[in-house]
């Protein structure tokens, strides 16, 4: 039986797809290439290009395929963009999970584990942030992620399929073999962002606001390797297939870093000086975002071994050193 990676061409979704093929697993992939690239997918998975929304094409997949369990990476991921762009955000990661449920429902196929993220929350009371905290999402991405979460709710309690959600915090870094990383466009993200001046490519990094209530004025944030996420969504996947039952899991550190903190560690890594800038705070941005991730260690058994940022940082400038134009060479 084979597990089918919605979005195996993006960024958390290749890495998944790379540990699962590493590990001699059979694996399937759908994706659109909207926002993912066919040179991400491992050459040992067997691709399809089309749309999770597309009933035909679902149903050729489920018919071709014997898939054991999906897991949906599937989506639209940037914040700013979801605040300029909501209906569409809502359409893409809310309207097409539910047609896609429906083929899944349709054809029998019963586990799913699918990307959720730290925005469910929006700006928490305190921290750690622990999964029965208040979610109360400050954008349209976090709004949709959790309205996904709601509806796999009750469709599983509907249909009997069961499923996890893994509200991720920043993720970050890069495959160790420096053969995939981050490639987003435009791209939003801190530390691709910071790497994009020893680079070449841009002068100096912005840092969005230095007066939130933090030791250095700037936010901090837990982030997390790619590969142990990718982790994470294999031990999830072994969970539902043991007979695991329906739950949310953060995954994180539980180690946080300022922008200040992370620009820092790249200038370290890259022995670049990475002129900033101290300009004004971005909308939306909460002060401080931690998880506890003891949910998903006692659970699930999973452990973040990648969890120094210097390493972080270190993987991903192997990868943007080397591919400056992401896949687009
Ligand atoms: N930042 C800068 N300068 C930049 C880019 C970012 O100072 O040029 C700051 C941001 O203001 C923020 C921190 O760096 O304080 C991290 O920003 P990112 O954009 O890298 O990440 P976010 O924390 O905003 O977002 C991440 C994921 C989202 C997810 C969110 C959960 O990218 O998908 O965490 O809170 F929703």
């Amino acid at each position: 039986m084979a597990i089918l990676i919605l979005g195996g061409a993006g960024y958390i979704g290749s890495h998944t797809v790379y540990a699962l093929c590493e590990g001699g697993r059979d694996v399937v992939v759908v994706d659109n290439l909207e926002t993912g690239f066919a040179a991400a997918i491992h050459p040992n998975a067997r691709f399809y290009k089309g749309d999770i929304s597309d009933k035909n094409f679902i149903n050729g997949v489920f018919q071709k395929e014997k898939i054991s369990s999906v897991i949906h990476f599937a989506a639209y991921s940037l914040v700013g963009e979801s605040v300029t762009r909501p209906l569409e955000y809502y359409e893409n990661n809310l309207c097409k999970t539910r047609d896609f449920l429906a083929c899944m429902v349709a054809n029998g196929v019963d586990k799913i584990v699918f990307s959720s993220t730290a925005a469910t929350y929006g700006e928490p009371d305190e921290v750690p942030i622990m999964e029965d905290d208040r979610t109360q999402p400050a954008n349209p991405y976090g709004e949709t992620k959790l309205a996904m979460e709601k509806m796999f709710h009750w469709v599983a309690e509907a249909h009997g399929i069961r499923y996890v959600s893994l509200r991720y915090f920043n993720a970050s870094g890069a495959h160790e073999s420096g053969k995939i990383g981050e490639a987003h466009n435009p791209e939003s993200h801190l530390i691709p962002l910071i790497l994009q001046v020893p680079n070449g490519q841009s002068e100096y990094i912005s840092i969005f606001g230095n007066d939130y209530p933090t030791a250095d004025g700037t936010c901090i944030r837990d982030y997390i390797h790619v590969t142990d996420l990718a982790t994470a969504h294999i031990l999830a996947v072994d969970y539902l297939e043991k007979g695991g039952k329906s739950d949310i899991f953060n995954l994180g550190n539980g180690v946080g870093f300022s922008v200040k903190e992370v620009v820092d560690t790249a200038r370290k890594v890259t022995g670049h000086p990475i002129p900033q800038k101290e300009v004004e705070r971005r909308g939306g941005d909460p002060a401080k975002l931690i998880a506890s991730s003891q949910k998903a260690v006692k659970i699930l058994g999973w452990r973040p071994t990648h969890d120094s940022l210097e390493e972080i940082i270190s993987s991903a400038w192997k990868w943007h050193k080397h591919h400056p134009k992401g896949f687009q060479e």
